[in-house]
């Protein structure tokens, strides 16, 4: 059957600085072996992406090695407010971090948050790493200043409940789920690790059983589904100190198809939730004849060994599938056929440009 072009609008690309984990031309190859066509990438990157400089760095990369269609979230940064602001149309969204994760980018103090919600009008919106608590601040923020605000990777179930609750009382808010926090919980973790424990840890950690299913049945007030791929090489996550975050692009649509075979979720919910939705949220333009081709009845086992993603493991090993992309036609080219890419680095264009 035939799918849209999917849009993910959470991947760690991870250049420039970091491209021995994943750069602009694997993300993309993964995006498009997992039908995704639109990907915003994540500005903390090594330098992160803050101003026009540095937007300008990761732009040139993407422009060169892109193989899908892209754009660049700017960094909140405690003193670029009035730069990102500006460099707006030109951005994904603004991303801010609120809590602790990988990278340098970080908003402490909370008046820096207010200069940001003060000038920041889009179009994309400001997409906040906000777990819990913050969460709740960051609606305040979103309130008070009348913004869109889209909550990253919610993972608990009172994040869930406060959000629908916002929602039903007016609030601009939007958000979004990973498929590792709707197929995984915490007591995965040593199943997941092979005794590495450093394999589980991924921000937001993985929930609770009864977060798990509070997330399943509030689906409808998850807007989006977002892989946030966060490529670390095996020998990170099982060195010292190993960095939080799991790769995710190629594993989305087959555990996504495998869910509705088994009638958690269906082809609509798929189809609203990730092309549909964060199409509208963050204002992103039609790919004209571009579609995903799937064998829905396909029977396949994930297995790193066969992924293109530069950092070589999955939390999804062994897992069995029902589900497979066999072709992806992007903007009027054969893209991917029969696992094989077949666009060139460079193909991909930024949607933020016209
Ligand atoms: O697990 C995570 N990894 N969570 C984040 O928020 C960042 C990400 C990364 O960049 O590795
Ligand atoms: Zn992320």
């Amino acid at each position: 059957m035939r799918l849209p072009g999917l849009i993910d609008p959470h991947v760690h690309v991870r250049e420039p600085g970091q491209t021995h984990k994943e750069d602009w031309d694997t993300a993309t190859q993964a995006a498009l072996a997992g039908g995704v066509t639109t990907v915003l990438a994540m500005p903390n990157t090594k330098p992160p992406i803050f101003d026009a400089a540095t937007l300008d760095l990761a732009l040139a990369a993407a422009n060169e090695k892109a193989r899908c269609d892209y754009a660049q979230y700017l960094g909140a940064g405690p003193a670029n407010a009035a730069e990102a602001a500006r460099l707006a149309p030109r951005a994904a969204g603004l991303k801010m971090y609120l809590d602790s994760t990988f990278g340098e980018l970080r908003l402490d103090d909370m008046t820096l948050w207010l200069e940001h919600f003060r000038r920041w009008s889009g179009p994309g919106p400001i997409v906040v790493h906000a777990e819990s608590r913050s969460m709740a601040a960051a609606l305040a923020c979103a309130q008070m200043f009348d913004r869109p605000v889209h909550i990253a990777h919610v993972s608990l179930r009172e994040e869930i409940l406060l959000i629908k609750e916002a929602k039903a009382r007016g609030v601009k808010v939007t958000c979004e789920a990973t498929p590792h926090h709707l197929f995984l919980a915490a007591d995965d973790i040593p199943a997941i690790s092979h005794g590495h424990p450093g394999r589980g840890e991924v921000r937001p950690r993985l929930a609770s059983r009864a977060d798990v299913e509070a997330l399943w049945q509030n689906l409808d007030v998850i807007d989006c589904f977002a892989t946030d791929h966060a490529p670390h090489t095996l020998a990170e996550k099982d060195g010292e100190n190993p960095p939080p975050g799991f790769p995710g692009l190629e594993t989305m649509l087959p555990l996504l198809l495998t869910a509705i075979d088994a009638g958690r979720l269906t082809f609509d919910d798929l189809i609203q939730k990730l092309a549909i939705n964060p199409r509208k949220i963050f204002h992103l333009p039609e790919q004209p004849e571009t579609w995903v081709e799937v064998d829905e009845n396909a029977r396949w086992e994930i297995r790193a060994a066969e992924l293109r993603s530069k950092c070589g493991w999955t939390p999804f090993e062994g897992w069995q599938v029902r589900g497979r992309v066999t072709r992806v036609v992007l903007r009027g080219r054969e893209a991917f056929k029969d696992g094989r890419i077949l666009v060139e680095p460079g193909y991909g264009r930024n949607v933020r440009e016209e």
